[in-house]
């Protein structure tokens, strides 16, 4: 297991986080997301106060790195998403030595149909119950091979875990107490408790990031 220890988030390098987030030879399904160490990922409703800056460089990079983002309706309006998100200095250099596009292509995951429907502008996807990582590249006709980004929230991730869909994922693990929230990590229940192995470790003085697998795997 990779561990690095930093005291700025200067010192997080597309190259040092290219080896702690590698783009694997086939395609990923990773999850991004921030927790308190009491597994809250928002207070007052964001998850800017769990995020320093370590956390937004991270979720950065890791955009950078996505073919596609997927991302929970009531996230896109709590978080205030904007479409087509684009990259400047290192990262734009990196999206583009991945062979990506300049701009990110954001999906909405949302039942409520209707046409525009709630998200003007933006992808929306209906997910299956027995939604895998496959099933994810085949709908959102990306080639082989790609990185699909779920970008939360709780209750998208919950239903991927569920499915089992989930090849990796980057936590933040804030060191925050938050006390009784309103968006826990882990928003329903899972048939048997899911063990995760952490395959790389970024840590500071406020926060560890990991990157998690699923133990079997
Ligand atoms: N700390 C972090 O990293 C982080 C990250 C993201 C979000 N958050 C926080 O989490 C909160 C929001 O998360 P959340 O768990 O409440 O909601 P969410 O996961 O963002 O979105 C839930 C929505 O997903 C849609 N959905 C459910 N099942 C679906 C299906 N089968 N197919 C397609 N869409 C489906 C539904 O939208 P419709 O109702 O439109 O059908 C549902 O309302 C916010 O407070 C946000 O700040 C924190």
């Amino acid at each position: 297991m990779l561990v690095t220890a930093i005291s700025s988030p200067e010192e997080l390098t597309v190259e040092l986080l290219s080896r702690q987030y590698p783009r694997a030879a086939g395609s990923l399904l990773r999850a991004s997301m921030v927790t308190s160490i009491d597994g809250m990922t928002s207070v007052a409703g964001r998850s800017g106060p769990l995020s320093g800056g370590s956390d937004r460089r991270i979720f950065h990079f890791l955009r950078a790195g996505a073919s596609a983002v997927i991302v929970g309706a009531r996230t896109v309006l709590a978080e205030g998403y904007r479409k087509d998100p684009s990259f400047t200095g290192d990262l734009a250099e990196y999206r583009n030595h991945c062979g990506l596009p300049e701009t990110l292509r954001i999906v909405v995951a949302s039942r409520s149909g209707g046409d525009p429907g709630p998200f003007p502008g933006f992808e929306r996807i209906v997910l299956r119950p027995d939604t895998t990582r496959s099933r994810l590249l085949e709908r959102l006709e990306l080639e082989d091979p790609a990185v699909i980004l779920c970008e939360g929230g709780p209750s998208l991730l919950h239903r991927l875990t569920q499915s089992r869909a989930v090849d990796e994922y980057c936590i933040t693990l804030a060191f925050t107490l938050v006390g009784a929230g309103d968006a826990p990590l882990s928003p329903g229940s899972l048939v048997a408790p899911y063990p995760l192995a952490a395959a790389s470790a970024i840590v500071t003085a406020e926060a560890a990031h990991l990157r998690l697998v699923p133990r079997s795997s």
